[in-house]
Order: C-alpha cells, then sequence, then structure tokens
C-alpha cells in the first residue's frame, strides 16, 4: 500500500502554487491547523481560494494516507468487492476520491459533494478525469446523496454535533450500495463517534469490515480508545506549509469499514491494536480477537516458524488466528 500522495496529484498541487508566495501560503496553513485543532469546522476555516489550497498544501498528504489504510483495510477483507460508483461525502479537496481512485481501478463515476464552495472548486481543478466527476455542492444535511457501491466520509463527521453525525451516518449507509467507509481523527471523541455508528449500523443489519473483526461490542474501553497510525513523508512544500523540520509526520486515524451482507468477506482474523513490542526474547501483540476480545500475544523468538509469521507485523495488520 503506497500512502503517499499520487505524483499526479503532487504535481497538481504544485502547478497551482506556481507564483504564489511559498510564505504566505505557509502563514494561512498555520492559522488553517490551529483553527482546525481549536475545533472550529471546515465553513469558519477556509473563507478563500488561497485557504482552500493551503488547507491541501497541509492537511491532504495526511488525509489521504488515513483514507488510503482504511481502504486498504476494506480491500484486504472484501477482495472482491470492485467498485465502480462513488460517493465522497464532504470531499474537501477530492482526497478521499483520490485514495479510491488509486486502489480501484474499475471506478467510473464518482460524485463529490461538499458544502464549500472553494473547496469543491479545488477539487475540480485537482481530479484527476474532470469527464467522469460530478462536482456537487450542498449541505449533507439536507442534500439528496447519490446511491454508489462505495460510499466515503473522511474527517467530516467530527465536524458536525454527534445527533448530526449519527443521522448523516445513516443516510450515508442508505446510499452504499456496497460498502461505507468512515474515517475521523484518531482521538478519542472520532473513536468514540464511530462507536455509536458501529452500533447503530450492525442493528440496520451492516457487516463490519475492518478494522474490527467481529460484530460484538467494542471491546476497548476509555481510557484506551481505538486508532491507528500512518507514518507519512513530508515533502519541502509540505514542511514549509506546517513550518515543522521532520521529514515525517504521524497522523493519527480511526476508521469503520461497513459492507453490505451480500459482499463477500475473507475469512475474519485478530487485528494488532498497538505498535507491536520486541524485545530479545519475543514480540508481545495487542490484539483484537474474532471472538470480541483484547488478547496479549507473546511471540517467542525460539518458535521460529509463528515468529516469522509476525516479525514484520504493523500495527493496524491482521495476524493469523
Ligand atoms: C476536514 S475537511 C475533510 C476533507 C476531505 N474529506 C479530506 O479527507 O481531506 C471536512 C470537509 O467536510 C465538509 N463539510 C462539513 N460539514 C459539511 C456539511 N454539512 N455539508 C457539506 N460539507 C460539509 C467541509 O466543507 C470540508 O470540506
Amino acid at each position: 500500500m503506497d500512502a503517499a500522495l499520487p505524483e499526479s496529484l503532487s504535481a497538481r498541487l504544485e502547478t497551482l502554487s506556481e507564483g504564489r508566495s511559498g510564505r504566505a501560503l505557509a502563514e494561512k496553513a498555520q492559522a488553517i491547523s490551529a483553527r482546525y485543532r481549536a475545533g472550529a469546522p471546515s465553513s469558519r476555516v477556509i473563507g478563500d481560494a488561497e485557504d482552500a489550497l493551503a488547507y491541501a498544501l497541509t492537511r491532504m498528504p495526511a488525509t489521504y494516507a488515513a483514507a488510503t489504510a482504511a481502504l486498504h483495510a476494506l480491500s484486504i477483507r472484501a477482495p472482491g468487492f470492485r467498485p465502480r460508483s462513488l460517493t465522497d461525502a464532504g470531499c474537501g479537496p477530492g482526497t478521499a476520491s483520490w485514495a479510491a481512485t488509486a486502489l480501484f481501478d474499475e471506478l467510473e463515476t464518482l460524485a463529490l459533494i461538499d458544502g464549500d464552495r472553494f473547496l469543491l472548486d479545488l477539487a475540480g481543478r485537482l481530479a484527476p478525469d474532470a469527464a467522469r466527476t460530478d462536482l456537487r455542492l450542498a449541505d449533507l444535511a439536507r442534500a439528496d446523496l447519490p446511491g454508489a457501491d462505495l460510499v466515503v466520509a473522511s474527517y467530516v463527521l467530527t465536524e458536525l454535533p454527534d445527533a448530526a453525525a449519527l443521522d448523516l451516518a445513516a443516510r450515508l449507509w442508505s446510499a452504499a450500495v456496497g460498502a461505507l467507509v468512515i474515517v475521523e481523527p484518531g482521538t478519542p471523541r472520532g473513536w468514540a463517534g464511530l462507536m455509536a455508528i458501529r452500533s447503530m449500523l450492525i442493528n440496520l443489519g451492516a457487516v463490519v469490515a475492518a478494522p474490527c473483526p467481529h460484530l460484538a461490542p467494542c471491546p476497548v474501553t476509555a481510557p484506551d480508545w481505538c486508532h491507528f497510525v500512518q507514518r507519512l513523508p513530508r515533502s519541502r512544500a509540505h514542511r514549509l506549509g506546517k513550518g515543522a523540520d521532520a521529514p515525517f509526520e504521524d497522523e493519527k486515524f480511526a476508521y469503520l469499514a461497513l459492507v453490505r451482507p451480500g459482499v463477500t468477506l475473507a475469512p475474519t482474523a485478530p487485528r494488532v491494536l498497538a505498535p507491536p513490542l520486541q524485545d530479545k526474547a519475543a514480540i508481545s501483540l495487542k490484539l483484537c480477537e474474532p471472538t470480541g476480545a483484547v488478547s496479549l500475544r507473546r511471540i517467542g523468538r525460539r518458535d521460529k516458524a509463528a515468529f516469522r509469521s509476525v516479525r514484520r507485523v504493523g500495527w493496524g495488520d491482521l495476524v493469523e488466528p
């Protein structure tokens, strides 16, 4: 799985940045990040086309990596699921559409919906194939959501009050012909919101494809929360936009991939819930088990075959039962 922005997308972003002051974009980006961190929704953060571009330069690599990881997890559990249509709800600059397009060659039609005209306009300018992209400026709370094989909402529900997020999740599920993928910030709040959506949609007949290897109540309890991390490289432009020196950043995210019962899933398996811990004698894994329990598994180096099978396993991966 390649979680870095596709070269063609980076090139488009670079072209759109040409002739603009790097310093001004960096200042905008920092102001935008500060407003998002303070909990403001996009409607109070993005005020013009420059803000939209600054958002894309600074946040798109991370939200792209998170959306890619979530969609990849879906494709591992549902290898035969090959969507032809996509609805990207709250598309912003089109991040999740790019991630889905990179994974699913068969996508023919893409509906991108957003309430912010500057971000939607940018999504149109960045779109890999304008002919098959339908851009819709609309409030998700009221819009008709076009039915699609795959519906994605990436870092959107976090902007809504809890009740409105649940309501929108139910409508997104109604629009999902095959699968719904929701990506949220990897915070306790993001996880708690997803767990409420999970219970509601399981009651409506949804099957959880990932990350949970079961349909039982979530066994993770506060102050812990289920989330994952994507490490992504920072380009020079990205470092400038973030005002940061490190050549990489770690994006924490939480997600849910839900499918209709007709979508065939590969056999379920335990999922790694935390960074594997290695010492001289063994690897220790914290796992979410298909039984619906959390377990700690320690695999000694002396058990060569078992050790080899988990040596390269990472946080968020599936392991053999
Ligand atoms: C943090 S951005 C995420 C953008 C993109 N999905 C991504 O992953 O990079 C949230 C997006 O949701 C959109 N959004 C939030 N509430 C909305 C609503 N009620 N109707 C339409 N769009 C909404 C915002 O305009 C913004 O583009």
